[in-house]
């Protein structure tokens, strides 16, 4: 069901750092399903698309040259109440912010880098998964 997928990306800071692995499994034991993954990189104009919804930010120029600098993750997850229960895993945006055990706590090292990205709804989520995916790359 769409409503128990969620879609993340490791962003280039976690894979430039070599902590696919650590997150991945952190995922994992969470009780998240991969049912999509693929290393890949957005050209700037993928990543104008993709945050589109944020191109009157100030920080938007900043966050098209961040996640397109370098090769990303990824990935469509699966599990009940996906989206909230993976907003939680990852913790708050600004990493300083975040819960103790949480991938942004772990892993990231400022709110403009900072490891990972869930999505916000469901809606969303099926947006995000469908920019990266084609139906048949999600099982
Ligand atoms: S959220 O998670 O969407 O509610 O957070 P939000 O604050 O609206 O941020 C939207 C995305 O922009 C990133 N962000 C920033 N990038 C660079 N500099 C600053 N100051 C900054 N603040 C927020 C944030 O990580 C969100 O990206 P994603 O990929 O959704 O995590």
């Amino acid at each position: 069901m769409v409503t128990n997928r969620t879609f993340t990306i490791l962003k280039p800071d976690s894979v430039e750092k070599g902590y696919i692995g650590a997150i991945l499994e952190k995922i994992s034991v969470s009780g998240f399903r991969i049912v999509a993954m693929k290393l890949t990189q957005m050209t700037k104009a993928d990543a104008e698309t993709f945050y589109a919804i944020h191109n009157e930010r100030p920080f938007f120029k900043d966050l098209v040259e961040y996640m397109t600098r370098g090769p990303i993750v990824a990935a469509v997850l699966e599990k009940e109440n996906a989206v909230e229960d993976f907003r939680t895993l990852i913790g708050a945006t600004n990493p300083a912010d975040a819960t103790e055990g949480t991938i942004r706590k772990l892993y990231a090292t400022s709110i403009s880098e900072n490891a990972v990205h869930g999505s916000d709804s469901d809606e969303n989520a099926a947006i995000e998964s469908a920019f990266h995916f084609s139906g048949r790359e999600i099982f």
